[in-house]
């Protein structure tokens, strides 16, 4: 049985006193032993007080990002994986569509941020969608499939054991259209059967995460799928009764 994860991606938001006050409000919101999992992925520099405050209670704190780069070095700005594990991390996101979009982060980039992740015992989130264009064209599942085969230049099945994938089509991402509960579960669907092709166990096993303006309105549906195994949720995270209305819509 595939356990239900809730993230809350909170992007670039927030100063220190908001999220003091957004963690604090989470500890009071959530359920103190909740039956899925639950996790909040800050800015990397509020990652410290995040843990601090959670320390004892069920929420994992994750990364938003981290260094293509194995070990220590003169990499000016970044963040390693052995770094955030050091402080307390579980999960790091690779590959979301705005580092892909805004930072040019290839396919073949993404697939090394989730390598260095797993090679620290760091769970990857590791993020595919299509935009609205390839949407409209039809290229749905071609897209998601390109981005995932990325994953076969560098790891083997054997690798992948912890792995998660978020599927976010990048036009739900901000933009309150989110995908019905039937796109979604068609998508969700392929990329298992994707993975199914290399490991029928991993296929079974992997949990596949949706992200594209999840609210507490819509959750509920969206993980009554049969492949839906939770949501990677970003504007409705900076809110602690939503975010915690969305996590009891996924027990
Ligand atoms: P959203 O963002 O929930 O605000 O659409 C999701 C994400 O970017 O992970």
């Amino acid at each position: 049985m595939r356990s239900k994860l809730v993230a809350g991606n909170w992007k670039m938001h927030g100063d220190r006193a908001a999220i003091g006050e957004l963690l604090t409000a989470l500890k009071a919101e959530l359920p103190s032993e909740p039956s899925v999992d639950i996790a909040v992925f800050p800015s990397s520099v509020y990652i410290n007080d995040a843990i601090k405050v959670l320390k004892g209670s069920p929420v994992a704190v994750g990364a938003q990002n981290v260094c293509e780069y194995a070990g220590e070095g003169a990499y000016t700005g970044e963040v390693s994986a052995a770094m955030l594990a050091d402080v307390g991390c579980r999960y790091v996101i690779a590959g979301h569509s705005e580092r892909r979009a805004l930072y040019g982060e290839s396919d073949a980039l993404v697939v090394t941020k989730v390598k260095r992740a797993l090679d620290v015992g760091l769970t990857p989130v590791l993020c595919v969608g299509e935009s609205e264009s390839e949407r409209e064209a039809g290229q749905t599942l071609e897209v998601v499939a390109r981005q995932l085969n990325a994953l076969w230049d560098q790891l083997s099945v054997a690798d992948l054991g912890s792995l998660i994938v978020a599927y976010e089509p990048v036009w739900a991402i901000g933009t309150g259209k989110t995908a019905t509960p039937e796109q979604a579960q068609q998508v969700h669907a392929f990329i298992r059967s994707v993975f199914a092709e290399k490991d029928a166990n991993l296929s079974n096993e992997m949990r596949i995460l949706y992200g594209g303006s999840v609210k507490a309105a819509n959750a509920a549906e969206l993980f009554s799928q049969a492949d839906i195994d939770g949501g990677l949720v970003g504007g409705a995270s900076l809110n602690a009764q939503e975010f915690s209305a969305i996590c009891r819509a996924a027990e």
